[in-house]
């Protein structure tokens, strides 16, 4: 098959498109012909060998894909997954490539109404929102929900979808062209990070009962005196660093939490358990339109270094697809 690697660590110009062994379904596992995959901030990490795949995944980049089932591995269970069958799937590795083999769990049948290229977009948003915001934070309809770069992938699912179950959402951006697309998606409330104090914003409006978070040790300060009284800060990302202080009195007097997961490290079971419950919940309001994967564009796989240098100079809005 033809997959696209990292052919040392470095730059966007590291990957090369090359030819591998087709990947066999083990145990538990199907076998996927990708027709799209995307783009996410830790294949960055990967290609500059920061962040390795974990034990046993491919050590071929991309977290996602949509495609269609090409062969059945052994020992599937209660799966009803046929050859031919239209589907996504949330990766561990492996996407950037004509064919990967993936734990059955972890695959979703396509919601109605969705292209591949849109369905290869949707895994990793729609997992990651859905597990940190309502299955970990617990949103409600009537709280207050902030996301950090709502413009991004996470970011324009999750206004998405915590204004389609009625929260009120709070959104940060770093230019007006940005924050109008935001207001579009359903931000009720959208602050320019360059320009406006998030936390003076938050404060004022009574406090953010869940903030979902990118920025990691650069906010952490700030996100923690945006939280109201039983606050939830949920980081999910470190593009503002690793370390930092953290006000612990500040913490107990609001009674409130500072959580951090990563979904590719998490075992293939609770992987599943999330994948169920995203089908579950979150695929209706895909299908019916309340929610959409933002697309900024689509190129071939061949071009993934390209795709690449667009999310470091954070040119786009929403997702950046690559098609098989
Ligand atoms: N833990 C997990 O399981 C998990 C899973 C998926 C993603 N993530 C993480 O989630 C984050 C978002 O991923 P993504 O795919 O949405 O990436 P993305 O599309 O590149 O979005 C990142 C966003 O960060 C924004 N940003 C940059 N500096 C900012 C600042 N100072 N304040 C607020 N926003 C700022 C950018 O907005 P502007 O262009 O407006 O500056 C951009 O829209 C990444 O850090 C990624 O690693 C974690």
């Amino acid at each position: 098959m033809r997959a696209v690697i990292a052919t040392e660590s470095g730059g966007p110009e590291v990957l090369a498109l090359t030819e591998l062994p087709d990947p066999v379904p083990g145990p538990g596992e199907v076998l996927v012909r990708v027709a799209a995959t995307a783009v996410n901030r830790a294949d960055m990490l990967q290609r500059m060998g920061l962040y390795n795949p974990p034990p046993g995944a491919s050590e071929v980049i991309g977290l996602e894909c949509s495609g269609t089932i090409e062969a059945l591995g052994p020992d599937l269970g209660e799966a009803t997954w046929s050859v031919g069958d239209e589907v996504c799937a949330l990766l561990a590795g492996g996407g950037y490539a004509e064919l990967v083999a993936v734990p059955v769990g972890q695959v979703m049948p396509v919601p109605a109404g969705l292209s591949l290229v849109e369905a290869g977009a949707l895994p990793e948003v729609a997992c990651t929102v859905w597990s940190n915001v309502f299955m970990l934070a617990g949103l409600q309809a009537t709280d207050r929900f902030l996301v950090h770069g709502g413009a991004g992938g996470i970011g324009t699912f999750a206004i998405q979808l915590a204004s389609a179950l009625g929260a009120k959402v709070f959104t940060t951006a770093g230019s007006a062209e940005k924050l109008a697309v935001c207001a579009d998606l359903g931000a009720d409330v959208t602050i320019n990070y360059r320009e406006e104090d998030f936390v003076e914003v938050l404060t004022q409006a009574g406090g953010a009962d869940v903030i979902l978070d990118n920025m990691g040790a650069a906010y952490l300060e700030r996100n923690v005196k945006a939280l109201a009284d039983e606050g939830r800060l949920v980081i999910i990302g470190m593009q503002g660093g690793t370390k930092a202080e953290l006000d612990i009195a500040r913490l107990l007097t609001k009674r409130a939490a500072v959580l951090a997961t990563s979904l590719r490290a998490r075992p293939t079971e609770e992987k599943a358990a999330i994948c169920a419950s995203v089908v579950e919940n979150v695929w209706p309001l895909v299908a019916d339109g309340a929610v959409r994967t933002v697309v900024h564009t689509s190129m071939p796989l061949a071009e993934a270094a390209r795709a690449h240098q667009l999310m470091e100079d954070s040119g786009h809005v929403g997702k950046i697809v690559l098609t098989a």
